[in-house]
């Protein structure tokens, strides 16, 4: 039995988990699973109730189980209160406390929609990679922290154990794929904290000898990937490197709509779409929900180790995509719109 918690959050949360359930269901019923889905507050959802964003019965809920579906949080009604109290905090408390030390962000160009990205489709066909993101370390987590009137403060710090963990988690992707390359991002030109972190990439490359490794300064990476996004297999950075890179990346994809992400650590795993709370068209049952059914492929991958399971879902997104189905966000001008569900259900039909 898979014991899933799945938090809503905000926004179109609610409504994009709830195509992700429909699929997980539908795949639970076809291969005779047994799945418990339980549901818990977290976000904004949990601010109204509690007068806090996650509480700690959320929090154990997620300790206790195989794997965490999250959806979005956030929103305007939440966005003036006190930096410690925002959504934003809860979403880092939840990696830390969770130990999610690794977040994995795909850029893969699906066939049916390389003409959606505002990048020429000769460029971005065919992409297909991985972010690599570390996510519990580095300047979101580093002290000292803080302002004044006079002075802002942030510190970039990373541990050894930290940049090695993520390192070899990369390095042992890249070999499952094949020993494709991989590319550590940096700025070890200018930042001691960046060399240090080039330093113990290398020594961890020792162990992976058949993988070949490159360095890229970050500020060369983000034009390299709208320039040429194919040259990329693997990539490895840091957490505020990272937040930057995956954005970008998510765009040759055509819309952050279509893109999920897994935050895993040695005890438990978070899988949510990469686009946020979308306020402005929520319950409206217009939300594109395949970014988080994706993430239900990467769950079943990562968490149960059924990667045949996975490549059932993303075959079924591909083969709903090619009847011609759009939901608003990747719609041509003019174009007939599906809803959230009406999405879902063309899913679905297809496991
Ligand atoms: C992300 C988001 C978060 C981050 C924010 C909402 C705290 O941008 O998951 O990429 O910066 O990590
Ligand atoms: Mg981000």
């Amino acid at each position: 039995m898979y014991k899933i918690v799945s938090i809503p959050g905000d926004g179109i949360g609610p409504e994009v988990v709830a195509g992700a359930v429909d699929v997980i269901n539908a795949v639970a019923k076809k291969h005779g699973f047994e799945v418990l889905i339980e549901e818990h507050l977290f976000g904004g959802a949990s601010y109204e109730v509690h007068g806090n964003m996650l509480t700690d019965e959320t929090l154990e809920a997620c300790r206790n189980c195989d794997a965490v579906l999250l959806g979005a949080v956030g929103g305007p009604k939440w966005e003036s209160l006190p930096h410690a109290e925002k959504p934003e905090a809860a979403l880092l408390k939840i990696r830390k406390e969770l130990g999610l030390f690794a977040n994995l962000r795909p850029a893969k160009v699906y066939e049916a929609l390389v003409d959606a990205s505002t990048l020429k489709s000769e460029v971005v066909g065919g992409t297909d990679f991985m972010v690599f993101r570390e996510l519990t370390g580095g300047i979101y987590f580093g002290q000292p922290r803080g302002y004044d009137e006079n002075r802002g403060w942030n510190t970039m710090v990373y541990e050894r154990y930290e940049v090695e963990r993520i390192a070899r988690l990369a390095f042992e992707y890249a070999r499952n794929r094949g020993n494709v390359k991989v590319t550590s991002i940096d700025k070890a030109n200018v930042l001691e904290v960046s060399q240090f972190w080039r330093n113990v990439v290398h020594e961890v490359h020792k162990d992976f000898p058949e993988i070949e490794l490159a360095d890229m300064y970050v500020d060369n990476a983000a034009m390299q990937i709208v320039r040429n996004p194919k040259q990329f297999d693997v990539i490895v950075t840091s957490n505020l490197f990272g937040d930057i890179l995956s954005d970008i990346s998510g765009m040759i994809t055509g819309s952050l709509g279509m893109l999920p992400s897994a935050s895993i650590g040695s005890d438990h795993a978070l899988y949510e779409p990469i686009h946020g709370s979308a306020p402005d068209i929520a319950g409206q049952n217009k939300a594109n929900p395949i970014a988080t059914i994706a993430s239900v492929a990467m769950m079943f991958e990562n968490s149960f180790a059924l990667p045949e399971v996975a490549k059932e879902i993303y075959d079924a997104i591909e083969a709903a995509l090619a009847t011609g189905i759009r939901t608003a966000d990747i719609a041509k001008p003019g174009e007939k719109t599906a809803s959230t569900t009406e999405m879902t259900a063309a899913i679905v039909a297809r496991i």
